[in-house]
């Protein structure tokens, strides 16, 4: 299926993008009026693009009904400050509810029961039920047009991040995945989470240079059975390996008595063993599995 983008009318457009573009963090945004009033709206436009100097961007995109900005836009225009919170799963129906659309000047922090504390170096106030909140200055305000569904750009410069104790690792030093559970907006009315059950690390490729896909023997980069996941990480060392004299593997002893009479299907069944100890994290096993099959 293609979509050519200017054929798909705005509200479809939308759609599409955000089902495809996902899971986008969301960035729960206090902003205040000139008067003081404080505002909060969750943006899922929104990320991390610069570390020095410490910027992020959200946008609060015009109504696609009518055009009309939001009052985040007009309040940042007006006082260049904000504090963008992480949304995580205990606050993420709270955050949901912000996003209704009350009258300028209505705190949507109130109708959402979230609790105001006062920030250090801005002027709209912190939420405290958020465990990660930073003190912004707008430094631009970038419009990407006056149609409905048109993004602001809105960049900010973090001041401050403060950062809830209770989502440190042991040692206090960083953020533990595992404690900050924050949750992500794709299409539609899709939420995800991060948990125990979706968090996995890849290993950096660039602390050292992989041999990459053309370094792999013709056999196993043409498998059958190894997928494109499996064989990036077989890739991804940094010279191919050499046989190991003491390598000792039931399973393959198995397959290689049960298939010796077809060399072909011998392979296949060595290169399934070879994904599923990759699958389970056993690089170094099922590098030596593959090149038992490579010199069948
Ligand atoms: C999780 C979530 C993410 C959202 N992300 C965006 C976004 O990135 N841009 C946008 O314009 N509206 C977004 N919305 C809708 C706004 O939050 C909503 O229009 C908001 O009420 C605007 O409020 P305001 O007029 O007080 O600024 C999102 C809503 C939800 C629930």
């Amino acid at each position: 299926m293609r979509l050519l983008m200017s054929s798909v009318p705005p509200a479809l457009r939308q759609q599409w993008l955000q089902y495809a573009v996902a899971p986008r963090p969301i960035g729960l945004v206090c902003t205040v009026d000139e008067e003081g009033h404080p505002n909060l709206s969750p943006f899922s436009f929104f990320n991390l693009f610069s570390t020095e100097p410490p910027v992020l961007v959200f946008s609060p995109a015009r109504r696609l009904r009518d055009q009309t900005v939001k009052h985040t836009l007009s309040n940042v225009l007006a006082v260049p400050e904000c504090v963008v919170h992480i949304v995580d799963t205990s606050m993420v129906r709270q955050a949901s509810l912000s996003s209704c659309e009350y009258p300028a000047g209505v705190d949507e922090a109130l109708m959402a029961g979230f609790t105001h504390i006062p920030s250090e170096c801005v002027r709209p106030p912190r939420i405290a039920e958020s465990p990660v909140q930073m003190e912004c200055r707008v430094t631009e305000v970038k419009s990407l047009g006056e149609q409905g569904g048109a993004g602001n750009l809105v960049i900010c410069e973090v001041l401050m991040l403060h950062v809830s104790d209770e989502i440190l690792n042991p040692s206090g030093t960083m953020i533990d995945p595992h404690r900050l559970q924050q949750v992500a907006r794709l299409g539609g009315d899709w939420y995800c989470r991060v948990d125990a059950h979706s968090l996995f690390e890849v290993e950096k490729p660039n602390q050292k240079l992989g041999i990459g896909f053309p370094g792999l023997p013709e056999d196993i980069r043409h498998s059958p059975i190894l997928t494109g996941d499996q064989l990036a990480r077989l890739a991804n060392v940094e010279a191919m390996p050499e046989v190991l004299t003491g390598f000792e593997d039931a399973r393959v002893r198995h397959i290689i008595q049960y298939f010796a009479h077809t060399p072909e299907e011998m392979e296949r069944e060595l290169h399934r063993h070879a994904a599923s100890l990759l699958d389970a994290g056993s690089l170094q096993e099922a590098w030596q599995v593959l090149l038992v099959a490579s010199h069948i």
